[in-house]
């Protein structure tokens, strides 16, 4: 790596040793470096899935540790992108990203064969820009809620339907908890730093008190109603009374270290906290409960948040042909399916949902299936290039209501002016 990079302490692990390639048929060995990620078992998953990889191709793989938040990986990868760097050959794409990273990465139509079919064709479609697919599904993303079922049944309430359920329910919990003498017990914990989690959990509270996506499918500005309002006063309540004043600083894992560490009764998280959750070192292992995220009030409605990964080839890459084969041994139904099992990621593929084994280790994919197909999108596609403004001017008015800097209503009218100056007149 160049010192350009060194701010993020990157470490770079050779993993596999070449084998000779005259065994798999290749001209000539290559060395392949990825992205992997560093939140709950991603490492883990990279190192074996690749380490298979490089014995069956007869490549070598390096791993390049990328940090924890999709934001800060945005800004590395366009460092990187802007030098026209050959250091990484295969990259981790946020579902968000394809728009705004579309000149960086290669077409992998003639790699993947119509391997692309099997996958969910909204996330296909999401990856393909100007008829260019530019990155295979890898696992996709959902907001939900975590429960802990033996504190609800100890004090007799249900998985909450609303937000104003889970705020009565959360604060009967925490206040009987604390009084049995665990102070550090939480009602609520979920993502409100100032990054890209932020705006995934907003987008949730927002739409689930109809009050639209920040920016319609027409590209038009609608932030700054009174939906929203409810939505960010009901999400500002929550902070220092049911959530710690530090959930002003929780990316997915720090909500996910005090849950499992079985100080919580809710969290709101992707499905990976789940086999985490439940793993030999889990303080609630078994006592985990998983529902869709509340409705605002009576009248809303259950809204998820649609995240999720893909991976690509970069285009500075000088070893595109093997890249890409990496690419599409990663995304396979075989990998796709272990990862499901072991790691709770959930597949990209369809049929992978009717797969028994993936099921048992997961009952939710198929109980809460449509909280999967029926994610809300981040307005990605709408604001193309300008995504990554629109989403950092989004979470920080949030931000500001949820720290107290500001009214819901004055942020959400100061949010609105911002991102008219971002659009000009267009996307
Ligand atoms: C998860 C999602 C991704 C989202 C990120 C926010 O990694 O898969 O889409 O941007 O969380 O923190």
């Amino acid at each position: 790596m160049t010192s350009r990079f060194s701010s993020f302490k990157l470490a770079l692990t050779a993993v596999a040793v070449p084998v000779l390639l005259a065994a798999a048929g290749s001209a000539q060995a290559a060395t392949i470096t990825i992205s992997c990620g560093s939140v709950g078992q991603d490492f883990e998953f990279c190192k074996k899935h690749t380490a298979e990889w490089a014995k069956k191709s007869g490549h070598e793989v390096k791993l390049f540790t990328i940090p924890n938040s999709t934001t800060d990986i945005l800004a590395l990868f366009r460092q990187m992108f802007a030098a026209k760097s050959a250091d990484l050959d295969v990259i981790n794409v946020d579902v968000v990203w394809p728009g705004v990273i579309k000149d960086h990465l290669v077409d992998l139509k003639k790699y993947s064969k119509g391997a692309e079919k099997e996958h969910f064709p909204a996330i296909v479609a999401n990856n393909t820009v100007d008829g260019k697919l530019l990155a295979m599904p890898w696992f996709t993303d959902a907001g939900l809620l975590y429960y802990r079922k033996d504190l609800l049944d100890k004090y007799g309430v249900q998985a909450p339907a609303t937000w104003e359920d889970l705020s009565a329910a959360a604060k009967k919990i925490q206040d009987g908890e604390r009084a049995a003498g665990n102070a550090d017990f939480q009602g609520f914990v979920f993502q409100a730093k100032a990054y890209e989690g932020l705006t995934c959990d907003a987008v949730e509270w927002i739409s689930s008190y109809k009050g639209g996506n920040i920016v319609n499918d027409k590209g038009d500005i609608t932030v700054n109603n009174p939906q929203a309002v409810k939505a960010l006063k009901m999400a500002a309540s929550w902070v220092g009374s049911i959530a710690p004043q530090g959930v002003l600083n929780y990316a997915e894992e720090e909500a996910r270290g005090v849950f499992q560490n079985g100080n919580a009764a809710f969290m709101r998280n992707w499905p990976y906290a789940w086999s985490l959750g439940n793993g030999a070192d889990s303080k609630v292992k078994g006592k985990i409960g998983v529902a869709p995220l509340p409705k605002g009030g009576a009248d809303g409605q259950h809204a998820a948040t649609l995240g999720g990964w893909q991976l690509a080839v970069s285009k500075y890459s000088k070893n595109a042909d093997a890249a890409a084969d990496l690419v599409m041994y990663m995304t396979s139904p075989e990998v796709q399916k272990e990862r499901a099992i072991k790691g709770s990621y959930n597949p990209t593929i369809a049929a992978l949902y009717k797969d028994k084994d993936v099921l048992a280790a997961n009952p939710f994919f198929g109980s809460l299936f449509d909280v999967f197909t029926s994610a809300v999108p981040r307005p990605a596609t709408a604001t193309g290039l300008k995504y990554p403004e629109v989403s950092a001017a989004f979470w920080n008015a949030t931000h500001d209501v949820l720290s107290g800097k500001a009214t819901a209503e004055d942020s959400l009218k100061k949010l609105e002016a911002k991102l008219k100056q971002v659009k000009r007149n267009q996307w």
